[in-house]
């Protein structure tokens, strides 16, 4: 009784598991997809006797991981791991992503750069020919942040990308907080043509923490179709 979409992620989700074994360190990605992969390792564990630790991307993900018998332990404790498996708003052909619709970005990319493997699970309407159509997330610090907006969309007119209007994510009437304590600005660029050049762009700017491109991380994209089948790139 699950939605096509819902049934797309979970079977992209349930065979992400397959790169999971005993005695790994385990990066735990936030998201909706993410959430099942979560659940299908606390079903492993619990009555396969998968003997993992899990570093969470957010404070949602720990209180799911924990909820579902996964231990959690921070990435400081961990230091390194094998393998992070979580979800992505957009990927390309290079399998570069944008992340960070979740709000929970930073968490996620300190946690798969640090980490052997990345696979990203995502059912096949995140695929895109060019990323942008997603509005791209860019974590930053409360102090000055429209002043930081402000220099975000005059960078942005040097770079190659169609759009330019960037918004403060809100809740209801409050701008939203990570769980870093940060500000979102979403750049709706519709089409980036060079997303290298622009995650190291927006990274200079002062008061920018880190935006959602995730360039040369992703290793695998495990996609799921709502038919059931799944196909992995890398
Ligand atoms: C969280 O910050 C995001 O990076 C998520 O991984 C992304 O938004 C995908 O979420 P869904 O799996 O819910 O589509």
């Amino acid at each position: 009784d699950l939605s096509p979409i819902d049934r797309a992620k979970y079977i992209a989700a349930r065979r992400s598991c397959d790169y999971v074994q005993s005695g790994m360190r385990v990066g735990l990605g936030t998201g909706s997809t993410a959430a099942w992969m979560v659940r299908c390792l606390g079903e492993m564990v619990r009555e396969e006797g998968l003997d993992i630790v899990g570093v969470p991307t957010s404070t949602r993900t720990a209180d799911l991981a924990r909820q579902v018998g996964v231990p959690v332990v921070s990435l400081d404790e961990a230091k390194w791991l094998d393998v992070t498996i979580d979800g992505a708003d957009e990927f390309d052909e290079n399998l570069n992503l944008i992340k960070g619709g979740g709000g929970a970005l930073l968490q996620e990319k300190i946690v798969a750069t640090a980490s052997d493997r990345m696979v990203v699970i995502a059912d096949a309407a995140k695929e895109v020919r060019a990323l942008g159509a997603f509005p791209l997330p860019v974590e930053t610090v409360p102090f000055g942040w429209q002043t930081t907006k402000a220099l975000v969309e005059e960078t942005l007119v040097n770079m190659d990308v169609l759009g330019r209007e960037s918004t403060l994510r809100m809740n209801d009437d409050v701008p939203f907080v990570t769980d870093e304590g940060n500000y979102i600005i979403d750049l709706h660029l519709h089409r980036i043509g060079n997303p290298r050049q622009l995650a190291l762009v927006l990274n200079q700017i002062p008061g920018v923490v880190e935006n959602g491109l995730f360039i040369d991380i992703c290793d695998a994209v495990v996609i799921g179709h709502s038919d059931g089948r799944v196909e992995v790139r890398d």
